[in-house]
C-alpha cells in the first residue's frame, strides 16, 4: 500500500504579534529537518555526537584548496568572478565524465552533466520537473531524510520500499512497481544513508530487470560511491538502464561540503528540463567554487586524497563496530557498512529510540532516532550513528555510554 504523505510539521499561520500568514499548501506537507533541529542541541563541544552526518574536517585539504583558489584568482580572476553558464564549467564536467569512464566504465558525455549547488539541489530540480501532487514516488525504507524533505515540497505520495541487507526486498519492490507505477524510484545503492547498506551486484541487476519496460525513472543518488572502503566500485544502475536513470553525484564527501558542488547526469530530454529549472532557480552554481574545484582536481592527486579518506573512515567504522560488539546488550543489531559514514542500529521491538536519545543526551552522547527516515511511520526502535566525525577514542567512549543507557531500559 502506498505510504501517506508525511505531515510532520505544520507551519504556524500566526506569529506572536497576531499577524496571519497564509503559506502555500506544500509547506504543510514538508517536514522540518529533524537533523538540523537535533544538531542545535548537540552543538555543545562536551557532547559526543553521532547524530550529525558531517565529513571529518581534518580530511579537508585546506592548503590545497587555498592554493587552487589563489591560482584561479591570480590567473583568471575577472572571469571566475563573473556570471557563467547554467550547465557549469566545461572542464569540470569533462573531469566528471572521464572519471565515470575510468572508475565505472560508464559512458556519459560532458553535456549530459549539469553542475549543481550540492547534490541536494539535484533532488530539488528533479522534484520540480518530475513530480506533480499525488504522483507516486518510491523510496527506500528507511530513506534519506533530505530526499524525503525536498520531494515533500512537490506533494507526492511516497511508496516505501523495505531494505534487506543487500538491497530492496525484491518481491515487495516488484509488487510496488507493478501496483503503484511510481514516477520515480529514489535509491542510494552505495552505503545508503541512513542504513549504511550497499546493494549487491545481483540486487542492482534485479532492480534494473524489474524496472525495465516500466515508466518509472530511477534517481540513483551516488553521494557515497567513492567512499567504499575497499576501493571496490559496484556497477551503477545507470549502466543497466541508461535512458531510465538519473544519476547524481557530489564533491561534498571527497573534497569539501562547504563548496556546495554536486552534479546530475540525465538523459537528454530530462536534462533539457533540469537546465530550465536550474536557470529559473539560481541561474548557475557558484562559478568561483567550480573554478577552484576544477583547478584543484587538475593539480592534485584526488585518488590519493580519496584513499586517505577511505582509510580514516574505515578505521572509524571498525572502531564503532568493535565498540558496539563490546558494549551492546543482547537483542541489539546493527549494520556493518562497506563504506560511507553511518551505522544503523535496531533496538528490541518496543524500546523507543526517542527515549534512548533523551537519556543519552543527559550522558552527553547524541544519537539520531530513526523515525523521521520512515515515510509511513515505523522505525521507532531504530537509530542512526555517524562515525566519520568522531575520533576513535570518542567513538569508544560514546558507544560505551550509549550501551549503559540502553541497558538501563532493558
Ligand atoms: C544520500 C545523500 N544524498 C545527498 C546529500 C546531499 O549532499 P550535498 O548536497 O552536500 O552534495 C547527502 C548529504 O549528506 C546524502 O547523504
Amino acid at each position: 500500500m502506498a505510504g501517506k504523505t508525511t505531515v510532520l510539521q505544520k507551519e504556524t499561520a500566526q506569529d506572536e504579534a497576531g499577524c496571519a500568514y497564509s503559506f502555500a499548501q506544500r509547506m504543510q506537507k514538508t517536514p522540518k529537518s529533524f537533523i538540523r533541529e537535533i544538531l542545535k542541541v548537540t552543538e555543545n563541544p562536551g557532547i559526543i555526537s553521532f547524530a550529525g552526518g558531517l565529513p571529518n574536517p581534518e580530511l579537508i585539504d585546506v592548503d590545497g584548496i587555498a592554493k587552487a583558489a589563489a591560482e584561479v584568482l591570480r590567473d583568471d580572476g575577472r572571469t571566475a568572478l563573473q556570471y557563467s553558464t547554467t550547465e557549469g564549467y566545461l572542464p569540470l564536467r569533462r573531469f566528471i565524465a572521464d572519471r565515470y569512464k575510468k572508475r565505472l566504465g560508464l559512458e556519459i558525455a560532458p553535456d549530459e552533466i549539469l553542475i549543481t549547488n550540492g547534490s541536494q539541489q539535484c533532488l530539488d530540480l528533479i522534484g520540480k520537473v518530475m513530480i506533480d501532487p499525488m504522483d507516486r514516488v518510491a523510496i527506500e525504507r528507511p530513506g534519506y531524510l533530505g530526499a524525503i524533505q525536498v520531494f515533500s515540497l512537490y506533494e507526492p505520495v511516497f511508496v516505501p520500499i523495505d531494505l534487506r541487507n543487500d538491497g530492496p526486498d525484491r518481491e515487495a519492490f516488484e509488487a510496488a512497481i507493478c501496483r503503484e507505477s511510481p514516477k520515480l524510484f529514489y535509491c542510494i545503492p552505495n552505503s545508503q544513508n541512513p542504513s549504511g547498506i550497499t546493494y549487491s551486484p545481483e540486487q542492482r541487476q534485479a532492480c534494473a530487470e524489474i524496472l525495465k519496460g516500466h515508466r518509472t525513472i530511477v534517481v540513483e543518488d551516488d553521494a557515497y560511491g567513492e567512499l567504499q572502503f575497499s576501493g571496490k566500485a559496484y556497477p551503477p544502475i545507470k549502466k543497466m538502464l541508461p535512458d531510465q536513470t538519473i544519476l547524481t553525484g557530489s564533491f561534498s564527501k571527497i573534497f569539501s561540503p562547504g563548496m556546495r558542488m554536486g552534479w546530475v547526469c540525465a538523459p537528454k530530454k530530462i536534462m533539457e528540463q533540469l537546465v530550465i529549472a536550474k536557470q529559473a532557480s539560481d541561474l548557475h552554481s557558484n562559478y568561483l567554487s567550480q573554478r577552484i574545484a576544477s583547478q584543484y582536481l587538475a593539480t592534485n592527486d584526488i585518488d590519493a586524497h580519496i584513499r586517505k579518506i577511505r582509510a580514516a573512515y574505515s578505521r572509524q567504522r571498525d572502531c564503532m563496530i568493535n565498540a558496539l560488539q563490546e558494549e551492546m546488550p543482547e537483542g541489539i543489531t546493527w549494520t556493518c557498512p562497506e563504506g560511507g559514514m553511518f551505522v544503523w542500529v535496531t533496538l528490541p521491538a518496543g524500546l523507543s529510540s526517542m527515549e534512548v536519545f533523551n537519556k543519552a543526551l543527559k550522558e552527553q552522547v547524541a544519537v539520531l532516532p530513526g523515525v523521521p527516515f520512515y515515510v509511513d511511520g515505523g522505525g521507532t526502535n531504530t537509530l542512526r550513528l555517524n562515525f566519520s566525525n568522531s575520533s576513535p577514542e570518542r567513538i569508544s567512549e560514546g558507544v560505551g555510554r550509549l550501551g549503559r543507557v540502553i541497558r538501563s531500559f532493558l
